[in-house]
């Protein structure tokens, strides 16, 4: 209860209830000053910044923009936030991280389509789950006003390298790892949290996903960690990755780890599929990490009349349903791709179960509906939206 008044509290004092404009008038401005955590600005940011020129060809998290944030935290107490120009960190290589791969982190995107914002989509979400990772990789929780003051001066001092044109962002990565020097197999006590940054374009080429059905590994299973967005569950489904790509397909979709009978989710995005005209996704469990576009999508198309069920999936019934014309289409949805429809699924053998509205029919309103929120050209009804006020040197 006291926790949960306390988010409360803090959340209100955040967001100054600021109108913008006419167009949009529910958007909320984030009052970065509001926010009193101190930063120390590292002075060869300038110069960073004035360095570095947005490529005409962005791929999806490989161009790094020129400044980051991080803050270490030792004896039980977080110390100060720095912005620092994008560059290699140092650790010892007995730091906890590169051993037990205590690590979790969190992905989010900031828009500037067409020159406004940025806009950043839901971020106390992502501050939230983020904490809920800490907790099961037993490592501290972080302040919202910490953890949202990094993300925002990083978008702040890059606003110029937010891309414009519909569907690209700038990629934000908080995250948080181990750095006590031990090798001793035990909690560390020493942390950093860092935003790093990335101007990026689509996460997918165009065309619809074609989806291996992994029935034999597993990514996640109840009692281990696969709610928390840790590293380790990322290690966990390589493997079957390189296994998905000698196939010729592009993404996993993981089933319960006990009975292998069950859909989860794919390695980063959450799965749904249209069955006789109603939205199905795998009800929430301790193998599944909760997706915030996947929140965002139910309550869209609850508001659009469609029903969505949140159900246990047995992925034999759902090849039934494909085949008999049941299930019309299925996707996957995440921060990265947002939504993209799925072609087909596939057995290791090479069977295949074709969808029949591959091009997404019902995924592609939605996922212009959310963009359409994301990118600030509708109204946001919703107050998911927040402006960062850009910043110079
Ligand atoms: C394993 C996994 N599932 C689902 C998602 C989708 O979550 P979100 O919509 O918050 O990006 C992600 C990506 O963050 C993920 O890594």
């Amino acid at each position: 209860m006291k926790t949960k008044l306390t988010f409360l509290i803090s959340y209100t004092f955040f967001f100054d209830l600021t109108l913008l404009s006419d167009i949009m008038p529910q958007t909320f401005k984030l009052n970065l000053d509001s926010i009193m955590t101190h930063v120390k600005l590292d002075p060869a940011c300038a110069n960073a910044v004035k360095n570095f020129t947005l490529p005409e060809n962005l791929g999806f998290g490989t161009v790094m923009a020129p400044v980051m944030a991080s803050v270490s935290y030792e004896k039980g107490k977080w110390g100060e936030l720095e912005l620092l120009p994008y560059g290699p960190i140092s650790m010892y290589p007995n730091a906890k991280v590169l051993h037990y791969a205590q690590e979790i982190f969190e992905g989010m995107k900031a828009y500037r389509v067409g020159g406004q914002g940025p806009f950043i989509f839901r971020p106390e979400q992502n501050h939230l789950r983020f904490n809920k990772s800490a907790e099961r990789m037993a490592m501290p929780h972080i302040p919202a006003e910490l953890f949202l003051k990094a993300c925002f001066e990083v978008i702040a001092y890059c606003a110029d390298f937010v891309p414009r044109r519909s569907g690209e962002s700038l990629y934000l990565r908080p995250f948080m790892f181990a750095t006590e020097e031990a090798l001793g197999i035990k909690p560390s006590e020493k942390f950093r949290f860092m935003v790093i940054a990335s101007p990026s374009g689509s996460y997918f080429s165009a065309g619809g996903l074609s989806v291996l059905i992994e029935r034999h590994g597993a990514r996640a299973f109840p009692g281990g960690t696969g709610y928390a967005k840790a590293g380790g569950n990322y290690a966990a489904s390589l493997l079957a990755a390189i296994k998905t790509k000698n196939l010729g397909l592009v993404q996993t979709l993981w089933l319960d780890g006990r009975d292998k009978k069950y859909i989860e989710e794919m390695s980063g995005m959450n799965f749904f599929a249209v069955i006789n005209n109603e939205l199905h996704t795998p009800q929430l469990n301790d193998s599944i990490l909760e997706g915030i576009t996947r929140k965002s999508i139910i309550q869209l198309a609850k508001d659009e009349g469609i029903t969505v069920v949140e159900r246990k999936m047995d992925i034999d019934e759902l090849i039934t349903d494909i085949k008999n014309g049941h299930c019309t289409e299925a996707f996957a949805c995440g921060t990265a791709a947002i939504i993209a429809p799925i072609d087909y699924l596939a057995e290791e053998t090479g069977e295949r179960y074709p969808l029949l509205h591959h091009e997404g029919k019902v995924a592609n309103v939605l996922r212009e509906k959310l963009l359409a929120i994301q990118e600030g050209r509708v109204k946001d009804k919703y107050n998911w939206i927040s402006v960062v006020e850009p910043k110079t040197f």
